[in-house]
């Protein structure tokens, strides 16, 4: 079960303000469980975790499987909240060099459809080329430029190498029910294919197939994965007193510390595999809540690695930071430092010593640090990276969103800033039904 301690962000804001929020957590659990706030069309995911059924699970193993056993390489095709939450679950179990490894446990996982990176495509597609590859299009939408574009290179590169029987066999989607290109393609073509709920948004739908299904192609236990969401669902849920629920006092500390000029929140960790999980949660509280001019600004770093670049901001830059450092409590494997009898490197004073020791120690002298030099710190404390932690870590972070978004005042559950890049770049296109945008666009050049 993960832990959360506030301790180090009260010399900066008091308990008693914190503890002040405990009426509002408590109407925004309320509106979110009853459906009364901001964006009460989008609150699928509140009960996910519960809610999920074993045949459902046993549905995506079962796809998992087909791939698993047909394919080298699975590309899962899609973007933001279509592609994150699966990134940030399969790398934080992942052995960070499975894919360099030749005798592989289960096909390599490419991602593609989240840039538009022509050398990158080219690249993806050439490695491709004598591989025995599937792909996983996951667009809620159907109709996301990026993921589309990718998936047109990747279903005509996969139908001319492995023929067009094949291809339906390795090719599945996860899309709308109903609308969107995706969905079309899906039942024209005969493809396996997942529904996205209607009522789940992209960075809230790690725990329907959008997530699922990748992570159990990777070979990780979606059955924990749900386990420990659905703990921490309970852990989170809407009779459990303030003082005990993590997402309400995580969701009321950082908005005091919002209103206390702390406008940029740093996720942090120290082992390189939470990378992803950081990406994700940046889009969960970026998209949720930067609106209306208003939302703290989320931002992510691996220590130790950044505290050699980005450390000296953090440590002596603009004081209207705070950090949520997120430690994993035990590592999966053990090694000690060794002891050297000429010690050159001066380095004998660790010999003996868990590596991890070390990190920890970096831990927490980073946090003594950054609090003496002004930066509030919050610990999240999870006991591995396992996949009932992580279950339980992506929950938590979604809890204490719709929370945290009430808070705020803003609708956590929509996204309309996302559209305005995406008008300029269909009007420079000449995408047809935008020739009036084309011509106003092109007057401002
Ligand atoms: O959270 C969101 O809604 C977005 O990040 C979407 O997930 C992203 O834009 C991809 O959209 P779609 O799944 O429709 O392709």
């Amino acid at each position: 079960m993960i832990s959360l301690n506030i301790e180090k962000t009260l010399g900066f804001i008091s308990k008693e303000n914190v503890f002040a929020y405990e009426a509002q957590v408590k109407a925004a659990q309320e509106a979110l469980e009853n459906g009364t706030g901001k964006g009460n069309d989008f609150l699928g995911w509140l009960h996910l975790p519960s809610s999920i059924t074993k045949e459902h699970l046993a549905d995506l193993k079962a796809t998992a499987q087909v791939l698993r056993e047909n394919c080298e390489a699975v590309v899962v095709a899609g973007i933001g909240g279509s592609y994150l939450g699966a990134r940030a679950v399969i790398e934080a179990l992942s052995n960070s060099f499975a894919w360099l490894q030749d005798k592989k446990s289960g096909p390599v996982i490419l991602y593609a459809g989240h840039n538009i990176g022509e050398d990158y495509l080219y690249e993806l597609t050439e490695y491709l080329k004598d591989k025995k590859f599937g792909v996983i299009n996951i667009s809620k939408s159907g109709t996301t430029t990026e993921t589309a574009l990718a998936f047109r290179l990747l279903k005509k590169q996969c139908e001319d190498q492995r023929g067009k029987e094949m291809a339906k066999k390795v090719i599945v989607a996860v899309t709308d029910a109903k609308k969107g290109a995706a969905r079309v393609t899906a039942d024209n073509e005969g493809y396996k294919s997942f529904i996205i709920p209607d009522n789940v948004g992209g960075r809230f739908s790690v725990l329907t197939p959008v997530g699922l299904l990748p992570i159990a192609v990777a070979g990780f236990d979606i059955e924990k994965l749900v386990a420990g969401a659905a703990a921490m669902e309970k852990t989170c849920g809407k009779d459990v007193p303030f003082a005990e629920n993590p997402a309400a006092i995580y969701a009321a500390t950082r908005n005091e510390l919002y209103k206390n000029g702390k406008k940029i929140e740093i996720l942090v960790n120290f082992n390189p595999k939470l990378h992803y999980v950081s990406e994700w949660w940046k889009q969960l509280y970026g998209e949720s809540e930067g609106k209306e001019n208003k939302g703290i600004f989320p931002a992510s770093v691996d220590f130790s690695t950044d505290l050699h670049s980005m450390g000296q901001w953090i440590q002596e830059g603009e004081r209207t930071i705070y950090e949520t450092v997120i430690s994993v409590e035990k590592t999966q494997y053990s090694l000690q430092v060794p002891s050297d009898e000429a010690n050159l490197d001066g380095l004998n004073f660790l010999a003996g010593k868990h590596v991890d020791e070390v990190n920890k120690m970096a831990e927490l002298g980073t946090q003594l640090a950054h609090v003496d030099g002004g930066v509030p710190n919050m610990r999240i404390v999870i006991p591995a990276l396992n996949e009932e932690s992580l279950g339980g870590l992506l929950y938590f972070f979604e809890k204490a969103c719709g929370i945290s978004g009430y808070l705020l005042e803003v609708n956590p559950f929509n996204q309309p800033g996302v559209e305005a890049y995406k008008k300029n770049m269909f009007a420079l296109l000449n995408k047809p039904g935008y020739e009036e945008e084309s011509k106003a666009i092109q007057a401002r050049l």
